[in-house]
Order: C-alpha cells, then sequence, then structure tokens
C-alpha cells in the first residue's frame, strides 16, 4: 500500500483515478481547489470505495498552500499531477491565466516534493495535443512534438519539459507522462463521470445533449478534411480504462521498471472514430437519434488524431477493456442521472 497525492482528483479523471487506486488498496490525499468540479464528487468517490481519501481545498499555484500540504502530511510515496485549467478556447483568450496557473503548479509540487534528492514518482497527466497535427498515424510516442495551438497545448509541452528536466537533473525523481486520446464515459456505478462547472465542450457529452433534447442539433466541424468521410478522426477512450493506467504507470515506477526518469506513454484505443462515425454509434448503442448539420472547421482541430498503444502494452502491460458503445451508454446514463 502506497500513499498517494492526486492533485485535481475531484475532477473527471481524477476521481475516477482516486477509486482505482483505492480499488487496489492504496491511501490516497486529494489536493484541488474545486475551480472545475463540484463538491458531492469526493462523497461518490467515499460510498464506491467505502472510505474517504484525504481532501485539501488547496490552490497549487501558491508555493506556500503546498508547502503547508506537505507539512500537514509528510510526504508522499507518488504524485498523480491531474490539476489544471483545460479549456482551450479560454486559453486563447485568457494565455497568462492558463500559464500561470498550470506551470506553477507542476513547478510548486516539484520545488516541495522532489526537490534536494527528495526521491519520487509522479504520473503527469499529458494529452495527444502536444503531437499538433500528426505526420503520421497511428501516432507513437516518437513522433515530433510540435507547436501547440493553444497555451493550454503548450502547457502540456512545456509542463513534459519541466518535469523531464528535473527528473533527469535529480536522479531520484522518475515521471511518466501519459498522454491521453480523447476520455469519455461514466463510471459503472452511476456515481461518477463528467460533470465540468459551465458547459460542455467534448463530443459525447454534446451529442448526449442533442440525444436528450436539451441542444437541437449536433453541428459537425468540418466536413472536408482529408477522412473517410470528410469529418475528423478521434481516438475515443474509456475513462475507467485511462483511470487504470495511472495505477499501473505509478506500479511501474515503483517497481523501478522505468528505462528512463522521464517517458511518456500514448492512453488511447488504438482506433479511430469519425464524427460522423460516432453519430451512428451512439444512435445504435442507445437507440436514439440524433440530428446533426454539418458545419465550419473549428479552428484548431487536427484532421486525424489516433494513438499507436503499443509501448503502454509493452510497458505498463495495459489495453483497453471497455469498447466505444460501453463510453456511449454510461455517458448517456450518467448524463440522464444528473438531470
Ligand atoms: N466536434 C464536433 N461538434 C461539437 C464538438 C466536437 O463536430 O459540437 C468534433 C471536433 O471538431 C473534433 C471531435 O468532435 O473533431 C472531438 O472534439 P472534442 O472537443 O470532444 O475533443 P478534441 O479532440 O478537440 O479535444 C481533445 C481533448 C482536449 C484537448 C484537445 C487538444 O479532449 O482536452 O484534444 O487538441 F485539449
Amino acid at each position: 500500500m502506497a500513499k498517494i497525492l492526486v492533485t485535481g482528483g475531484n475532477g473527471y479523471i481524477g476521481s475516477h483515478t482516486v477509486v482505482a487506486l483505492q480499488a487496489c488498496g492504496h491511501r490516497v490525499v486529494i489536493a484541488d481547489n474545486l475551480c472545475n468540479s463540484k463538491t458531492y464528487v469526493k462523497e461518490r468517490i467515499a460510498r464506491i470505495s467505502g472510505s474517504a481519501p484525504g481532501f485539501y481545498q488547496i490552490d497549487l499555484a501558491d508555493l506556500r498552500q503546498v508547502q503547508q500540504l506537505a507539512e500537514q502530511e509528510g510526504g508522499f510515496d507518488g504524485i498523480i499531477h491531474f490539476a489544471a485549467h483545460l479549456f482551450v478556447e479560454e486559453s486563447v483568450a485568457k494565455p497568462l491565466k492558463y500559464y500561470s496557473n498550470n506551470l506553477k503548479a507542476t513547478m510548486h509540487l516539484l520545488e516541495v516534493f522532489a526537490n534536494d534528492g527528495q526521491p519520487i514518482n509522479m504520473v503527469f497527466s499529458s494529452s495527444c495535443t502536444v503531437y499538433g497535427n500528426p505526420d503520421k498515424l497511428p501516432i507513437s510516442e516518437n513522433e515530433p512534438i510540435k507547436e501547440a495551438v493553444s497555451p493550454y497545448g503548450n502547457t502540456k509541452v512545456i509542463g513534459e519539459q519541466i518535469l523531464r528536466d528535473h527528473a533527469v537533473a535529480s536522479g531520484q525523481c522518475r515521471v511518466v507522462a501519459l498522454r491521453y486520446f480523447n476520455p469519455t464515459g461514466a463510471h459503472e456505478s452511476g456515481l461518477l463521470g463528467e460533470d465540468p462547472i459551465g458547459h460542455h465542450t467534448h463530443l459525447v457529452p454534446i451529442i448526449t445533449e442533442v440525444a436528450r433534447g436539451k441542444r437541437p442539433v449536433l453541428k459537425v466541424f468540418g466536413a472536408d478534411y482529408p477522412t473517410r468521410d470528410g469529418t475528423c478522426v478521434r481516438d475515443y477512450i474509456h475513462v475507467c480504462d485511462l483511470a487504470r493506467a495511472h495505477v499501473l504507470a505509478l506500479d511501474y515506477l515503483a517497481q523501478g521498471r522505468n528505462e528512463h526518469p522521464f517517458e511518456a506513454i500514448n492512453i488511447g484505443s488504438g482506433t479511430g472514430q469519425t464524427v460522423l462515425e460516432m453519430v451512428d454509434a451512439y444512435q445504435k448503442a442507445t437507440g436514439l437519434s440524433i440530428p446533426y448539420e454539418l458545419a465550419p472547421r473549428r479552428p484548431g482541430d487536427a484532421g486525424a488524431v489516433y494513438a499507436d498503444i503499443r509501448l503502454a502494452n509493452a510497458t505498463l502491460g495495459w489495453e483497453p477493456k471497455f469498447s466505444l458503445s460501453d463510453m456511449l451508454l454510461s455517458t448517456y446514463q450518467w448524463e440522464k442521472s444528473l438531470s
């Protein structure tokens, strides 16, 4: 049993990961400022797991608050670092908000928990956004990192660089950056799922709102991409598969199986679906009809993005277990439970 700090553990991917860690017997402490998650989440985590994680409502961008966390909790065996602002469009309008919050949080965690030769294992929440519009598909971890199209994406690129440089220099800090493709779906208990403060921006919850009559129509952003049907291809991955990858990544580091102090690993399904294929799959999975209309491209969208997931399998022994239909049905059921 290890003692793990999960930053952003009250959020969508964070909360599912806390449940997965507790199911493996780990002791979890959450640090979250609740800027994009709701207070009911921690009670739901406790209901699913049968035990409540430790919880600190703190701002990691404030060094003093991170130091106080360390004073109260002592050290951790591992850190999973999710906490970050994550809205692409907002990051274009308010880049400083994103650079300041996301980068300071990462630096402060390193300064407080990974400095002066302190040994620490960290898993960093990264994104396929670091590959930009990729030259080769499926995308392997060897593909070049592209100039990010948004400040949000750039905080993931720079975050990885900070962690790599520190891990190499310290010799005691080991980091796995998990590069997620498109997480979706909800926990099988029906108690956890994606519930951001404000409106949904991701495709599957938006399709769900259309299915439930909360939006009149799905706008399909771009039908002139060089793909099977002209719409964008993405790699959708169930949030519980993603959560399990974090637990395995921590085990991997704890057992010293990593070759390098910093490693990046893709987590996706390994296959791509177009937006229209998603609409079709959703209709088949739920029996509901999804009216849609073709709309102009959304600025910054890459045409096709899907993962080569062989490294995750070879290093972590991870592979996805949930199907696309599981992702779509669980999202539908989750949204229905909210209202
Ligand atoms: N889409 C639509 N209509 C919508 C919403 C989305 O057609 O109403 C399309 C998008 O154009 C895209 C696909 O559905 O082709 C998926 O869009 P999402 O917004 O769900 O996901 P993205 O691939 O844009 O986002 C992912 C991650 C983000 C990350 C981003 C960076 O989920 O966290 O990649 O590129 F920031």
